[in-house]
């Protein structure tokens, strides 16, 4: 039987309630309703961002856009809040927020990309409304890009993945760029850039597969 030190315990909250106040703190780092109140317009969307890391990557290489990374978890954004400080970046901000409701986050029509990465597959059926792809978040995604924007999808669950496809294709949307190998392909090296996620298991053998997609004109009318 595990036994649990209940010091430990207390350490580990404490340790969370320090990564919250530092959430808190930085000026990178927003609540839901002070985003709303900030209005800033945003080019690139990354939702299930975690710690955000890989956004302030593409955020240093794109200082011309910005960018906002959106996840239920403060105490994991506030990492890449944090290193965005310290590469003085301007154009990344970090959003606690749920994937549910970004309609009320950024403007309709606005958003240039919409990055999953490594969403949390739900792989019970029960739970597939949760899952970041279903065709219930894929309208709301619609809703936010632009005519020529485009919905960006990392995974290495095959599952997953293939469910994901098979989600874009009933509603409607165009598969522009597809890999089930991205380290492997000759897609751009901005969607190389590992997430942490992806930096843990790389190494174990695993392969990220990749999909850009757009809604089609035909999808955009029905
Ligand atoms: C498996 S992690 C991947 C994190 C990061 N994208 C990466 O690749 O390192 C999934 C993340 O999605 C966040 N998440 C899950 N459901 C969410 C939702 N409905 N809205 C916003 N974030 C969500 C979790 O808190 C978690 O940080």
């Amino acid at each position: 039987m595990n036994f649990v030190d209940p010091k430990q315990f207390i350490i580990t909250r404490k340790r969370k309630k320090y990564k919250f106040a530092l959430f808190a703190n930085s000026p990178l780092c927003f609540e839901m309703i002070e985003w709303m109140a900030h209005k800033v317009s945003i080019d690139v969307v990354e939702i299930g961002a975690g710690n955000g890391l890989f956004l302030v990557e593409l955020a240093t290489r794109h200082p011309d856009k910005t960018f906002a990374a959106l996840d239920v978890k403060g105490d994991r954004l506030q990492k890449g809040a944090r290193e965005a400080e310290q590469r003085g970046l301007n154009n990344v901000w970090f959003v606690r927020a749920r994937a549910d409701q970004i309609e009320e986050l950024f403007l309709a029509h606005s958003v240039s990309e919409i990055w999953l990465t490594f969403s949390d597959p739900f792989p019970k059926k029960r739970s597939s409304g949760r899952r970041l792809t279903h065709p219930h978040f894929l309208k709301r995604y619609a809703t936010l890009l632009r005519a020529d924007g485009s919905l960006i999808i990392k995974h290495d669950n095959p599952a997953f993945f293939q469910w994901s496809l098979e989600q874009l294709v009933a509603e409607k949307w165009t598969i522009e760029e597809l890999s089930f190998d991205l380290h492997e392909s000759d897609l751009a090296d901005d969607y190389k850039i590992l997430t942490a996620y992806e930096q843990r298991w790389l190494g174990e053998g695993r392969v990220t597969q990749f999909v850009s997609a757009r809604r089609s004109s035909r999808g955009l009318i029905d």
